[in-house]
């Protein structure tokens, strides 16, 4: 990338930038520049081979140079600009690495009477409390976030430079300008430094530290560490974003003092209450860096195997979603078990607890919901961000229509393409005010309108239980009787949760009615194993000889069991055993051994009782003899990914005459080849194509299935261990 790389400063970071850019060979030379003091640190940094060489002349170290990376305190800034601008190049790019920013800026503001076009302030968001070169590393920037942050003359040629120079180090880099870069590091970074300088120091000048040091575990070794830090470079941290730090120390105060009138009245419920906050804000803080810095993940199966043993697959995802919005509009506390601990029910669970919903858990699957009762959700501060889970989206919608407050629902990629007119339409008949993109697409912004919902008769053009379940929701808020017609079954697990709640919810034949005269009562709910979940294994079983499966306590709800038909029709060996009733749900244990499949053409009858499950019902095709039609199906296209192209497209790759239609797909199956698959970042993509690793003739590789996450977190353990030979890596 560069001939020559300059590093002012060869110390932690400058050290580990050089050693970083070595490993990735973006510079032909890397030198060092240093003061006289330095010369010690900067032979050793050349001994060891962290530079090829050395200079105290700042002429001799950046001539030449196309990148020069400032690595040196925050104070020094403007010292280091002075030093280089008699040398300052227009055909190189120059970076820096300090905490803050905005004094960067002052200080090249100052020093060039402008701000070059090709200086790019930037700062790597990580460090460790060792300095000096001997303590830099070589992958100290991987998979930590780096902020660049452009003046209005940037040129956006050297801009792309940096950013890539960054990338290529390991980071994740985001562009914000440089006072929004401050403000968020003085709270995030700034504060807790000082805090913990603050605390050691207090505690330190006290008598009896010594008994108080002697007796500090963990907690107290965690919270200080940072203060383990330079207290030179920290002093110039603090002095250059004083600004920004100031008043966050001042709000700071106000929250001790709050906590210590909680402590002075005995107000324990109080205490409690920020406590629980506090822990729920933090995780939600870490969802969001395993989300963010998420490694990719890459499936890697062997050919071969078999699926053999007994396992209880997690829990049923649309219940699981439905468990928390019934649990929050009731009276009364709902205990859940068996609840999904993947990302889509959490970003429920987090939409509520985000409307003021005191939810526990989930602990082992077991959730306890606080209910607010019908009207007692609150405005959440922010947007609710939903993830990748339309079933979210689209309930939620429908439920908002009708509160007393405004909200936003955003969502990942995948989500925010997904149609969202099939609910907003409907809905603004009733009255409600859902705005969406041109496309009809996400970000709905949702203007509440209490009390002034009507009802409504409507017939879905498609049969989707997710619009269903939208317009019931909204139909407890309107005035008057909302009837949804289906042209065809679909799942009815808001009807029946409703029912367990005690909300009065009529069917007459293929239509659901309900009204806003009701309300919920708690109770507790046993969420059964995913039938969606257990189709994998279904299908895995059916297609490897010698497997022989038993999975346990599945929901086998007669508008979902349309994958055990199917299978059946085409040859499966499947037992329903055990068949009982859990909390108004059917549930039994299904027995799958080995048997040998044939093509059919599948009755579009049973398609909305199988939609999620025909990624894997294509691969049971593909091992099958003969064709398997399907047909009636275009919903597929819209899912987490278009699951008629990007499973054709896969079996191609694996060899197999897989031929896409617009409705379905055409499938002359018999043999299954190896080779490298994308999932397109969609969960049932990656799991249906790990199924077919069961009967392939070489290795298959899957790429993108770190969502997977969405809705099995477990399923890589899990397969392993029942016979199936996967590797996942990430990086
Ligand atoms: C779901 C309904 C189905 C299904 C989705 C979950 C639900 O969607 O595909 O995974 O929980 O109501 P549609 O209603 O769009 O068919």
């Amino acid at each position: 990338m560069f001939k020559k790389l300059c590093i002012i400063g060869v110390g932690l970071i400058g050290g580990s930038i050089a050693r970083a850019a070595r490993l990735q060979k973006l510079a032909e030379i890397i030198v060092g520049f240093g003061r006289e003091q330095d010369v010690q640190n900067l032979q050793t940094a050349r001994q060891i081979g962290v530079i090829d060489d050395f200079y105290l002349d700042i002429a001799l170290a950046v001539q030449d140079a196309d990148c020069i990376v400032i690595a040196t305190p925050v104070a020094s800034i403007e010292i280091i600009l002075t030093l280089l601008k008699p040398f300052w190049s227009a055909n190189a790019v120059y970076t820096d690495v300090g905490s803050t920013k905005g004094n960067v800026l002052v200080a090249a503001h100052a020093v060039f009477g402008k701000i070059p076009a090709n200086f790019i302030p930037a700062h790597p968001i990580a460090g460790a409390e060792q300095s000096g070169v001997l303590a830099a590393i070589d992958d100290l920037f991987v998979k930590k976030r780096l902020i660049i942050t452009p003046a209005e003359n940037t040129d956006t040629h050297a801009l792309r430079k940096v950013q890539q120079f960054w990338q290529q180090l390991g980071s994740s880099v985001s562009v914000m300008d440089a006072q929004h870069h401050d403000q968020v590091l003085a709270a995030t970074s700034h504060l807790p430094h000082i805090l913990a300088f603050a605390l050691v120091d207090m505690l330190g000048h006290k008598d009896e530290q010594s008994d108080i040091f002697k007796y500090a575990a963990g907690g107290f070794k965690d919270f200080t560490r940072i203060a383990s830090s330079d207290p030179a470079m920290w002093q110039a941290i603090c002095a250059a974003n004083k600004n920004e730090i100031i008043p966050l120390i001042k709000q700071l105060m106000g929250e001790l003092d709050k906590i210590q009138q909680m402590l002075e009245n005995d107000d324990s419920q109080q205490l409690f209450a920020t406590l629980t906050y506090a822990n729920h804000a933090r995780q939600r803080f870490l969802n969001q860096i395993e989300t963010t810095m998420s490694k990719s993940q890459t499936f890697q199966i062997q050919p071969g195997g078999k699926l053999y043993g007994e396992t209880r697959v997690p829990g049923d995802k649309s219940m699981s979603h439905r468990s928390i919005m019934l649990g929050s509009l009731a009276e009364g506390v709902t205990h859940v078990t068996g609840f999904l601990e993947a990302e889509d029910a959490l970003a429920t669970l987090q939409a509520f607890r985000d409307m003021g919903v005191e939810i526990e858990g989930p602990v082992d699957g077991c959730v306890t919901i606080h209910g607010v009762g019908k009207h007692g959700l609150k405005a959440p501060k922010n947007e609710l961000y939903l993830g990748n889970s339309g079933t979210s989206m689209r309930l939620l919608s429908g439920l908002l229509a009708g509160q007393s407050f405004n909200t936003v629902l955003t969502g990942d990629k995948s989500l925010s393409a997904r149609p969202m007119k099939r609910v907003t339409d409907p809905l603004s008949e009733m009255g409600a005010e859902i705005k969406t993109t041109e496309q009809g697409t996400a970000p709905l912004h949702i203007t509440g309108k209490s009390g002034q919902l009507t009802a409504i008769d409507y017939t879905m053009p498609i049969a989707s239980a997710q619009v269903k379940s939208c317009l019931l929701l909204a139909g407890m808020y309107a005035q008057g009787e909302t009837r949804v017609t289906e042209p065809a079954p679909t799942r009815d697990h808001t009807e029946r949760m409703l029912a367990g709640f005690s909300y009065p919810v009529k069917r007459e034949g293929s239509i659901a009615i309900i009204s806003a005269d009701g309300s919920l009562t708690a109770m507790d709910i046993d969420v059964p194993s995913d039938i969606s979940s257990a189709a994998f294994f279904l299908v895995g079983a059916s297609i490897a000889p010698g497997s022989d499966l038993l999975l346990k306590h599945v929901g086998i709800n007669p508008t979902r069991t349309g994958v055990i038909d199917i299978l059946r029709l085409m040859g499966a060996n499947i037992e329903v055993l055990n068949e009982r009733e859990v909390g108004g749900e059917p549930v039994a244990d299904l027995h799958v051994v080995y048997s040998p499949l044939k093509g059919v053409d599948i009755p579009e009858a049973l398609v909305p009782l199988a939609i999620d499950e025909f990624p894997v019902l294509f691969v049971a095709a593909a091992c099958a003899q003969g064709r398997t039609r399907l047909s009636g199906a275009e919903e597929l296209r819209v899912k987490e990914s278009d699951r008629i192209q990007v499973m054709a497209d896969g079996l191609q790759i694996l060899g197999v005459d897989a031929q896409p239609t617009p409705d379905g797909m055409i499938i002359n199956g018999g043999k299954i080849g190896g080779g490298v698959v994308t999932s397109h970042g969609d969960h049932r993509i990656a799991m249906s194509f790990s199924m077919a690793g069961l009967r392939a003739d070489a290795p298959i590789t899957v790429l993108d299935c770190a969502n997977v996450n969405t809705s099995f977190p477990e399923f890589k353990d899990l397969v392993k261990s029942l016979g199936l030979a996967l590797v996942c890596t990430e990086e």
